[in-house]
C-alpha cells in the first residue's frame, strides 16, 4: 500500500500527484509548451519563474530521467570550465580522453591551442545529440555575474550546432546574460511559469488524499491552497503533514476536517527557517542612538514602524502582492482608536528602508521587493511562517 510520503513529496518528483497546469497565456499545458521549445532546433530555452513553482520538476517530467543532465549555477565559480562540467554530468570524462589545454600550451601553438578546444567540445556535442540528452542549467541566477556571459556565449555556439539546453531562472535575475542578450536575440524560446491558482493547487490535496482512501471537502482543500500562497511545494508539505496527524490520532480517521487545519499549518513551519530574517526585519535598520516612534495596537502592543509592517504583511487574507494601500490600510487597522497614525510616506520610507536592508544580506533574507508602490512577497515560505510560525 502506499505511504503517505510517496503520495505528498515536497522536496521531490510527486508521481502521484504531479499536476500538469495550463499556462494562461497561451492556453496551453506547460508540459506540451517545454516539449515544443526543446524540439525547435538552434534555439535556447529560457526557463523564468517564481521561487518553488515547480520549474525543476517540469524539466524533469517533460525530459525524463534518462535524458536530462541537470547542472546548477550553483556549480560554477568565476574558474569553472563550462565544458569539462558539462561533459563531466554526462559521465564523459573530459581530461583522459582528449589532449589537455596544459599540454598544449606548453607546445606553445595557440593555433594547436583553438583546435582541440573545439574539438573537444566538439565531442561532447556530439556525444548528447547522439544520446539525445538535454543540459538543464537550473537556478542559473547562483552563477557568478561574469560567468553567465561566458556561459550564454558558450550556448551561442553550441545551440547552433543542436545542442539541447534550457536556462532556468529566477524573474529579473538572469535577464542580462540570456533574455537581453543580442546575440541570442531570435534564437530563444522563452517560457514564463505563472504562480500556481487555487484551483490547480487543490487539485494536488484532492488527487493525493484520494489515492490515500481519504476524504476531503473542496472548501478544505480551497483552504490549503489559499496558505499555500501559489506554491505547489507548500501545498505538498501541509498535505503531507495532515496524514501525519491523522496517523498520530490512530482512530482511523479518514477525513481531513476544519480542526486539524491549524495545527497542520503549525507543523509545517517547523520545517523551515526564517527566525533571523523576520527579527531583522522588526529591528530594522540601525538607528545610531536615536530612538523610533511608537504606535500603540488594539491588542495593547506599542511598535515602531518596522514591527508594524511586518506585523501587517502577515494579516488576512494572505497576499503575495501587496499595493502600498493595502498595507496602509492593514497598518491602520492594527492600531487603537483614537492613536496617531503614521503618515503614508513614513511608511513609504519604512518600506524602502527595509528593502535595502534585506537587499543587501544573502539570499534567504530576499524576502520582499518594494517596487513602484507594490510590495511583492517573493517567497512563499517566508510568509506562511510570518503568518504560522511560534
Ligand atoms: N506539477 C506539479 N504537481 C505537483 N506538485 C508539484 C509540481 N511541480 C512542483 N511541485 C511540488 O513543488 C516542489 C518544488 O518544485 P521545484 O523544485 O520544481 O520548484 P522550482 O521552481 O524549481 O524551485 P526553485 O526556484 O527553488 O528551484 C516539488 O518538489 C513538488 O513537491
Ligand atoms: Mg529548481
Amino acid at each position: 500500500m502506499l505511504k503517505a510520503e510517496d503520495i505528498f513529496r515536497p522536496g521531490a518528483f510527486p508521481e502521484y500527484t504531479y499536476i500538469s497546469r495550463t499556462s494562461a497565456n497561451s492556453g496551453l499545458t506547460y508540459e506540451f509548451r517545454l516539449n515544443q521549445a526543446i524540439k525547435v532546433s538552434g534555439f535556447l530555452t529560457s526557463l523564468v519563474g517564481p521561487s518553488k513553482m515547480g520549474k525543476t520538476i517540469l524539466c524533469e517530467k517533460v525530459i525524463g530521467l534518462e535524458h536530462i543532465v541537470e547542472i546548477s549555477g550553483a556549480d560554477f565559480d568565476e574558474g569553472t570550465d563550462f565544458w569539462k562540467l558539462v561533459a563531466a554530468k554526462a559521465g564523459l570524462s573530459y581530461e583522459g580522453q582528449f589532449t589537455s589545454e596544459q599540454e598544449i600550451t606548453e607546445v606553445g601553438s595557440k593555433f594547436s591551442k583553438k583546435e582541440t578546444f573545439a574539438l573537444t567540445k566538439d565531442k561532447i556535442i556530439d556525444y548528447y545529440k547522439e544520446k539525445e540528452l538535454v543540459l538543464v542549467i537550473d537556478d542559473f541566477h547562483y552563477a557568478p555575474e561574469v560567468k553567465r556571459m561566458q556561459i550564454a556565449q558558450q550556448l551561442k555556439d553550441a545551440i547552433r550546432r543542436g545542442f539541447k539546453t534550457i536556462v532556468v531562472s529566477l524573474p529579473h535575475r538572469a535577464d542580462e546574460a540570456i533574455r537581453q542578450n543580442a546575440d541570442l536575440s531570435g534564437r530563444l524560446s522563452l517560457i514564463n511559469m505563472e504562480p500556481w491558482t487555487v484551483k490547480d493547487l487543490e487539485q494536488i490535496a484532492k488527487v493525493g488524499f484520494e489515492q490515500l482512501g481519504i476524504s476531503i471537502d473542496t472548501s478544505i482543500a480551497g483552504q490549503i491552497a489559499v496558505e499555500s500562497l501559489t506554491s505547489p511545494q507548500l501545498m505538498q508539505y501541509i498535505c503531507l503533514n495532515i496524514c501525519t496527524i491523522l496517523e498520530m490520532d490512530r482512530k482511523g480517521c479518514n477525513a481531513v476536517k476544519q480542526e486539524i487545519l491549524e495545527t497542520a499549518y503549525r507543523y509545517t513551519t517547523a520545517n523551515f527557517e526564517y527566525g533571523e530574517v523576520i527579527s531583522l526585519m522588526k529591528k530594522g535598520p540601525n538607528t545610531r542612538g536615536k530612538s523610533r516612534n511608537k504606535f500603540r495596537t488594539k491588542e495593547g502592543y506599542e511598535y515602531d514602524m518596522y514591527e508594524l509592517i511586518v506585523k501587517s504583511i502577515a494579516e488576512n487574507p494572505p497576499i503575495m502582492q501587496l499595493e502600498f494601500e493595502e498595507v496602509k490600510g492593514r497598518i491602520y487597522n492594527l492600531l487603537a482608536d483614537g492613536c496617531e497614525k503614521p503618515k503614508p510616506q513614513a511608511i513609504r520610507d519604512g518600506l524602502a528602508k527595509l528593502q535595502e536592508l534585506l537587499g543587501g544580506r544573502e539570499d534567504i533574507f530576499r524576502v520582499l521587493e518594494w517596487k513602484e508602490r507594490v510590495l511583492y512577497i517573493l517567497d512563499p515560505l517566508f510568509l506562511f511562517y510570518l503568518r504560522w510560525g511560534r
